[in-house]
C-alpha cells in the first residue's frame, strides 16, 4: 500500500461507524455482561475446566493442562465420546424428537433427523464400519457432498473410536489420493455423485481415478444420491458396497467407544506454504470442549435456533459449525446440497424464509455475490426470523458487512466477524454479540480464555497499530501436530519467536479499544473465496504439464474472490505459447487439484524476475499483477525482467 493509499485508508478506519450492542438483544443473550472475559483472563486454564465440565465425560481428566512447550495435552486421564455428547445425552428428555438436522438439496428435495433418528442412524453405520473391519484408529476418509449422511459418516467413526479424514468433494482424483495415501486410510466413504447447478458432479467416478492410486483402501461405501443406482460406472465387487444395503437390517447396538481425550478424533488437510497440504490432527476432548464452548457463545444458542452454516463439510468450518458444535448444543441445523443461485439468485433468502432460519453464518465472498446481485433477490423474502449473523473465512470488508447488515439482518442483527483456522479448531477471535460494540472489519476482541496479541517480528508486543498474530498460550481445541510430521509441526507454528507462541500466518491491526482487524495472510498462502490455497501448490500443478518449465504464483486483489490466482510461467525451450495452451493450463491445475484452484490470470514469459543466487522475487510480482510501483528491485539478476513483464501483463490483463 503506497502512502498516501495507508493515510486514506487510516481515515476510512477512523470514520467506521461502531455498533454497540442493542439492550433487546442483550436481555436474553447467553453472555450478558464482560464478567467472563474477567474471569477468563485470571485463570485461562480454570475458564476451560468449567467449560469441559458441561460435556458429558466416562471418567474425569487427571490433569487439565499439560504443557511441554510447543506440545500439550488436555484433560489428560479423561475418557470421553465426542458422539456421545452429540447424541446420546440429548435423548433422555424432549430433543429426542427435536430436529438436528434439516436438510435440503436444491432441487427441493428434504428430508428432517431427529435426534433420536440420529443417534440410530449413526449407531448403525458405526456397526457397518465395524463389520468392514475399521476399528479404533484407523482412518476413514469421507468424500461427500453436502449429505446428511457426510455428518453421519464422521459420527460414526468419532462413536467407534475411528478417526475420519474428510475431504471436499470439489478436490480432484489427484488430491483425494494424496491425502488417502497420507493418512493411510482403509475405507471411503463417498457418493455416486452430488448436485451443483441441476448438474451431477461424479464424485464416485472421481473417487474410483484415484483409487488406481490408494493400495490402503479396502472398503468403499458409495451413499445413493443420485436417483437409481446406474450412474456407477465401475463397481467393484468386494470393494464396493451400497450405504443403504449395508444398513438394512444393521443392529443399532453399538456402544461408543471410550476415547482418551488425547486420542485424534479426526485429521483436515490444509495448504501452506510447500505443494504438500498438511495433514492437521485434532484431538477429541480438547477439540469437543473448544467446538461446543464456542458455538454456545458466539452464536448465542437457543433451543429454539434453527442454525445455517453454509459451509462445506469439508472444511473445518463445516466440522465445527455443522456438525460437532451445534450438535452437542443440542441445536437444530440445516443442511443445504446446492448452489446459492439456483434455481434463482435468492435460494438462500428462500431457505431462510421457510425454514425460519434464525442464524445464519457465511463467507464474505459470498456476502459480495449477494451485493454484486442486488437487493431485490433478498428484499422478496420474509427474514424477519434471522437475529444473528455470522462472517467467516476472509476478511469482511467494511462494504460488504454493512449491506449485510442493511440487506440480511434488517440493521437489527449483531454480525459476529469470527477469525479462526484449520489449526485452531474453533473460533478464536469474534465479537460476544450481546456485550460487544461492532466494529465492521474487526473480528474484534480475543475470546474468553484466548490468549491472543500482536507482535512484532522481533516478537515485542504491539498495543495498538499492526503486526502479526500470535497466540501466547495454549487454548484446549488446538491441533496437536502434523500427521506423520511432527517436526513440521513445531517449525511452521512454535519457530517464528518461541516455542510457547502459536504463529498463525496472519498480518493483524489492534485499535486502542483492543479490537482486532485481521489483514490477511503473511506467508505464501492465498485465500480465494475463502479457501486456502497455497502458491507452492498451484506452482507445482502448472509444472507437473510437460510444456512447463517454471511456474511463480501469486495473489491479487479480486473484488468477489478476495484474492485471485495468478500465475506466471516459462515455457520449455521447444513450446509455444498460445491461448490454447493457456487454457490446457488452467485446466490442468483444475486437473491435478480442483476448480477452486484454476488460475483467474496466466502470463507466459521468457523469464522471472530472479535474486542473483536463483530464488523468484514473488514479492515483484505481485507488484505486477496489483498495478502497483514495484518495489526494490535493486537485488535483481537482470532488472529488465520485470519491465518487460510488467508491459505484457498490462497489455493483456489492463494492469
Ligand atoms: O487468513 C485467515 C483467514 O483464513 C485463514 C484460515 O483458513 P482455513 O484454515 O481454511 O479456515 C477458514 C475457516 C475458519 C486464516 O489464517 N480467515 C479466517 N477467518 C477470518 C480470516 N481472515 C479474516 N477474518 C476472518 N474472520
Amino acid at each position: 500500500m503506497s502512502e498516501k493509499d495507508q493515510v486514506g485508508f487510516e481515515n476510512l478506519l477512523n470514520e467506521i461507524r461502531t455498533f454497540p450492542p442493542k439492550p433487546e438483544f442483550t436481555k436474553d443473550a447467553v453472555v450478558k455482561d464482560r464478567s467472563i472475559y474477567e474471569r477468563a483472563a485470571s485463570d485461562p486454564v480454570a475458564y476451560w475446566e468449567t467449560e469441559a465440565r458441561e460435556l458429558d465425560w466416562f471418567e474425569p481428566w487427571t490433569r487439565t493442562l499439560e504443557w511441554d512447550p510447543p506440545h500439550v495435552k488436555w484433560f489428560d486421564g479423561g475418557k470421553i465420546n465426542v458422539a456421545y455428547n452429540c447424541l446420546d445425552r440429548h435423548l433422555a428428555g424432549p430433543r429426542r424428537n427435536k430436529a438436528a438436522i434439516i436438510w435440503e438439496a436444491e432441487n427441493g428435495r428434504r428430508r428432517t433427523y431427529t435426534y433420536g433418528q440420529l443417534d440410530r442412524e449413526v449407531r448403525q453405520f458405526g456397526n457397518c464400519l465395524k463389520g468392514l473391519g475399521v476399528g479404533k484408529g484407523d482412518r476413514v476418509a469421507i468424500y461427500m457432498p453436502m449429505l446428511p449422511e457426510a455428518a453421519i459418516a464422521m459420527l460414526a467413526c468419532a462413536r467407534i473410536g475411528a478417526i475420519h479424514s474428510v475431504v471436499f468433494g470439489g478436490f480432484s482424483p489427484d488430491s483425494l489420493a494424496d491425502r488417502i495415501n497420507d493418512a493411510r486410510c482403509r475405507v471411503l466413504i463417498t457418493a455416486d455423485g452430488g448436485w451443483r447447478r441441476g448438474q451431477v458432479i461424479a464424485l464416485k467416478h472421481n473417487a474410483d481415478r484415484a483409487l488406481e492410486k490408494c493400495p490402503s483402501i479396502e472398503h468403499v461405501v458409495i451413499v445413493n444420491n443420485i436417483p437409481g443406482e446406474h450412474q456407477l460406472l465401475h463397481f467393484m465387487e468386494g470393494r464396493d458396497h451400497w450405504y443403504h444395503r449395508l444398513m438394512d437390517h444393521q443392529s443399532a447396538d453399538c456402544p461408543a467407544e471410550p476415547m482418551d481425550a488425547e486420542d485424534p478424533l479426526y485429521i483436515l488437510y490444509t495448504s501452506g506454504t510447500t505443494g504438500q497440504p498438511k495433514g492437521i490432527v485434532h484431538t477429541t476432548g480438547g477439540y469437543a470442549v473448544g467446538a461446543y464452548s464456542t458455538t454456545k457463545y458466539v452464536f448465542d444458542l437457543k433451543e429454539s435456533d434453527i442454525f445455517w452454516c453454509t459451509a462445506d463439510v469439508g472444511w473445518v468450518t463445516g466440522h465445527s459449525y455443522i456438525v460437532y458444535g451445534p450438535l452437542m448444543n443440542g441445536a437444530t441445523v440445516l443442511m443445504y446440497e446446492g448452489a446459492p443461485n439456483y434455481p434463482d439468485k435468492d435460494r438462500f433468502w428462500e431457505m431462510v424464509e421457510n425454514h425460519h432460519v434464525t442464524v445464519f453464518y457465511t463467507a464474505p465472498t459470498a456476502i459480495r455475490a449477494f451485493m454484486k446481485w442486488g437487493d431485490e433477490y433478498p428484499a422478496k423474502h420474509d427474514l424477519s426470523s434471522l437475529r444473528l449473523l455470522g462472517s467467516v473465512g476472509e476478511p469482511i470488508n467494511p462494504e460488504a458487512w454493512m449491506w449485510y447488515h442493511e440487506h440480511i439482518g434488517a440493521k437489527r442483527c449483531p454480525i459476529v466477524d469470527t477469525w479462526w483456522q484449520t489449526e485452531t479448531g474453533s473460533i478464536m477471535i469474534s465479537a460476544l454479540p450481546g456485550v460487544s460494540t461492532l466494529k465492521p472489519g474487526f473480528a474484534g476482541e480475543p475470546l474468553p480464555g484466548v490468549l491472543a496479541t500482536i507482535l512484532d517480528e522481533a516478537g515485542n508486543e504491539i498495543k495498538t497499530g499492526s503486526g502479526l498474530l500470535a497466540i501466547t498460550h495454549p487454548w484446549p481445541s488446538m491441533l496437536r501436530t502434523i500427521w506423520g510430521d511432527d517436526q513440521r509441526y513445531v517449525d511452521i507454528y512454535f519457530s517464528k519467536w518461541d516455542k510457547k507462541t502459536y504463529f498463525p500466518g496472519d498480518g493483524a491491526k489492534r485499535d486502542e479499544n483492543g479490537n482486532i482487524m485481521i489483514l490477511g495472510r503473511v506467508d505464501d498462502v492465498l485465500n480465494v473465496s475463502g479457501h486456502r490455497i497455497g502458491t507452492m501448490e498451484v506452482e507445482s500443478a502448472l509444472v507437473d504439464h510437460p510444456a512447463v518449465a517454471e511456474a511463480a504464483v501469486v495473489g491479487r486483489k479480486h473484488d468477489l474472490k478476495g484474492q485471485a490466482i495468478v500465475a506466471f510461467v516459462t515455457l520449455k525451450a521447444n513450446q509455444r505459447m498460445s491461448s490454447a495452451l493457456l487454457d490446457e493450463l488452467k485446466a490442468h491445475v483444475v486437473e491435478k487439484i480442483g476448480a477452486l484452484a484454476r488460475p483467474e490470470e496466466i502470463l507466459f514469459s521468457g523469464d522471472l524476475p530472479k535474486t542473483r543466487s536463483g530464488k523468484i522475487m514473488r514479492r515483484l510480482l505481485r507488484d505486477i499483477a496489483e498495478g502497483r510501483a514495484l518495489g526494490d528491485v535493486t537485488t535483481l539478476a537482470d532488472p529488465n525482467v520485470v519491465e518487460a513483464l510488467r508491459e505484457d501483463y498490462e497489455e493483456r490483463y489492463g494492469g
